[in-house]
């Protein structure tokens, strides 16, 4: 039995793998219907190739969007999905990219995303830049679309994402309920329900393949995207009836399936890589949003090279806990075995520290003028410090202490006050924390 013949656009002469498999003996009474599936994963953060060398220029935001209008030309109705990762979290830049590599993909008609923790990094405001169809199916509260339904022609297919509950940020903290269940009874309950209605169930789960078989049974899954592999798609496998899909990370390549379907299930197959080397023109919808892109990174950079420079000339107004050590020795020792000598690792602990919301409590001055950037940059300024509490020190130091700190004039609970509130610190009484930390006179 062979595909519908279709017009095959030579996109480049590129395909790195094609595969045809027939899975079933098709029903005389369903005339069957085509589907064109394109999905990827884990950009990574990768919004652009660093084009270093031939082998490595592949990928990008801009060609991606140009051989989706390539695609698109060749089926209009053709399904785009991804299992997320769309950012990176490994510096401070990351957040300007993510911010942009949403934009980017808002403008390609994304069908549904899964989302992963990595793309949860940098808190609420920046996945609110651009409107994306986000799906968690195991989330807690209503931010995120628990499924989504997607109709093509007679076929309806339903999208879920699982978010593993073992990497949430929150399990990790003491006092701080999880944002996702656990339990996947309630995931395999509404792919049942989705398949007793005769839809098309397309999973992703950020886990190895072993790991997710362990976790929910495959069968009422007809499409299954798995943890993506380092850069190159993995080869489609159909296991009793599930399509298994492994994307390739870092956006250089996406991945095309053309389903057969008949009697709601997927009889056929065919699986192809497109490759997004430097002969994919760059969209040109996407020309003012690379410039605003190239402008706010430069813009970056100075202000960071301004602020490094300012530390290192000895203008910022903090100077670090090392400087205070130097004349308060006594003091000195009483933080090095607190917890707010701590407060950083805390948070790289639970893989947050790049995120604002939680730096301005976490480190010293961040957001501040002279404070703290980033761990590569001010890395004097991390954790709670003396100048959390006290205020800025250069002058005081430079005055050998004639001089009083910024926050001389402050009640100690006012101090206090700055982080240990509401829900950061439901417990706090001055008079039971002062003394884990008292000092001074
Ligand atoms: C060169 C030595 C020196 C360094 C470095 C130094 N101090 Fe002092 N500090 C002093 C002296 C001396 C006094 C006492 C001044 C007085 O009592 O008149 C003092 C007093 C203080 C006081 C009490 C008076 C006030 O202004 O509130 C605080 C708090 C204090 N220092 C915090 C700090 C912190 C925080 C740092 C690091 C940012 C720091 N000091 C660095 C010498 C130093
Ligand atoms: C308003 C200030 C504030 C913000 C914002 C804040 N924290 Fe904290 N955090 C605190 C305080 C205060 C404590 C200590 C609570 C206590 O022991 O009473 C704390 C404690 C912690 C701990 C240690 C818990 C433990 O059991 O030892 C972790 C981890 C943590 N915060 C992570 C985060 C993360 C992640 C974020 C951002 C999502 C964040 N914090 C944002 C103030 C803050
Ligand atoms: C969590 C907030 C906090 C941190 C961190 C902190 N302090 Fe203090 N410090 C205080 C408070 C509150 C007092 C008591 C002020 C009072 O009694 O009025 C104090 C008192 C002092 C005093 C005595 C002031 C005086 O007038 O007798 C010195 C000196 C001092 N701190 C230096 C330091 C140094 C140096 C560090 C860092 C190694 C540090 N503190 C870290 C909150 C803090
Ligand atoms: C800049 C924010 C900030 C300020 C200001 C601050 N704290 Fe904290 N505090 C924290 C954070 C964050 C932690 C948790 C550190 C960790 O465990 O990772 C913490 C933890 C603590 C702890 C340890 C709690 C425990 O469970 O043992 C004590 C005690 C404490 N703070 C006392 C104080 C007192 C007293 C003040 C005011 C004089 C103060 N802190 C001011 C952020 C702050």
């Amino acid at each position: 039995m062979n595909l519908r013949p279709r017009r095959w656009r030579p996109l480049l002469p590129l395909l790195l793998t094609a595969t045809l498999v027939t899975c079933a003996t098709p029903s005389p009474r369903d005339a069957g219907q085509h589907l064109t599936l394109i999905y990827s994963g884990n950009m990574n953060g990768e919004l652009e190739p660093c084009g270093c060398s031939e082998g490595g220029d592949l990928g990008g935001v801009r060609r991606r969007a140009s051989m989706l209008h390539q695609l698109r030309q060749d089926d209009p109705q053709l399904l785009l999905i991804s299992s997320g990762g769309l950012v990176g979290h490994e510096s401070s830049q990351d957040r300007l990219k993510g911010e942009y590599i949403f934009k980017g993909l808002a403008t390609m008609a994304y069908d549904a995303i899964g989302i992963q923790w990595q793309d949860l990094a940098f808190g609420d405001p920046l996945l609110t830049t651009a409107a994306l169809p986000w799906v968690a199916s195991n989330w807690r509260s209503d931010n995120f679309a628990r499924e989504k339904t997607l109709v093509r022609g007679n076929t309806r297919l339903q999208f879920f994402a699982w978010l593993p509950p073992q990497a949430d940020p929150a399990g990790k903290m003491a006092g701080t309920t999880r944002q996702v269940d656990d339990d996947p009874a309630v995931l395999a309950a509404s792919l049942a329900a989705a398949r007793d209605r005769g839809d098309i169930t397309l999973v992703s789960v950020p886990l190895p393949l072993s790991q997710i078989r362990q976790l929910l049974p495959l069968t009422n899954i007809d499409v299954l995207l798995i943890e993506s592999q380092h850069e190159v798609y993995g080869e489609p496998q159909m296991i009793d009836g599930t399509l298994v899909l492994q994307p390739g990370s870092r956006g250089m390549r996406l991945g095309r399936v053309d389903l057969q379907i008949r009697d709601h299930r997927i009889t056929q197959f065919q699986h192809q890589v497109i490759p997004l080397p430097k002969a994919v023109a760059d969209a040109p919808e996407l020309a003012g949003w690379y410039e605003e892109f190239n402008a706010k990174v430069k813009e970056n950079y100075l202000r960071r090279s301004a602020q490094r420079k300012a530390l290192s000339a000895g203008t910022s107004p903090f100077v670090g806990v090392d400087v205070c050590a130097g004349c308060h020795a006594g003091a000195h020792k009483v933080w090095t075995g607190s917890e707010h000598a701590k407060a950083f690792a805390d948070l790289e602990a639970v893989g947050k520290s790049f995120d604002p919301d939680c730096l301005k409590c976490h480190t010293v001055g961040f957001e501040q003028e002279g404070g703290f950037i980033d761990l590569a940059m001010s890395d004097t300024l991390t954790n709670v410090q003396c100048e959390n509490c006290h205020g800025a020190g250069r002058d005081h130091v430079e005055a050998k202490g004639a001089k009083p700190l910024g926050n001389h004039d402050w009640k100690p609970s006012q101090m206090c006050g700055q982080c240990h509130v509401g829900s950061h610190s439901p417990d706090f009484k001055f008079e039971v924390y002062w003394p884990k930390i008292v000092h001074g006179r």
